[in-house]
């Protein structure tokens, strides 16, 4: 939520116009493993298109925005992998 709310500032600073409407989500998963399993998986995906972002955009604030929300979406996923090895322990 609040890296929703970061973007959506640099989106309104830039003179565009932020919207809520975005794919089907889904956090599938019908245990705690696979839930679990299904955040991770989550989690890759979002630092894979962080990644590129900022290997693509030529906007200094934006990337510095962008590699904080990617240092946070890597905290989480090794919160989650941890987690899931407690779980299978
Ligand atoms: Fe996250």
């Amino acid at each position: 939520m609040r890296h929703m709310w970061w973007l959506a500032d640099l989106i309104t600073k830039r003179g565009g116009k932020p919207t809520m409407e975005h794919k089907e989500l889904n956090f599938g998963g019908d245990d705690l493993k696979g839930m679990l399993q299904r955040q991770i998986q989550l989690e890759s995906e979002g630092i894979e298109i962080y990644t590129q972002q900022i290997a693509e955009i030529p906007d200094e604030e934006v990337v510095g925005v962008l590699k904080h929300i990617l240092d946070e979406e890597k905290r989480h996923r090794k919160e989650f992998k941890e987690r899931l090895e407690k779980y299978m322990e």
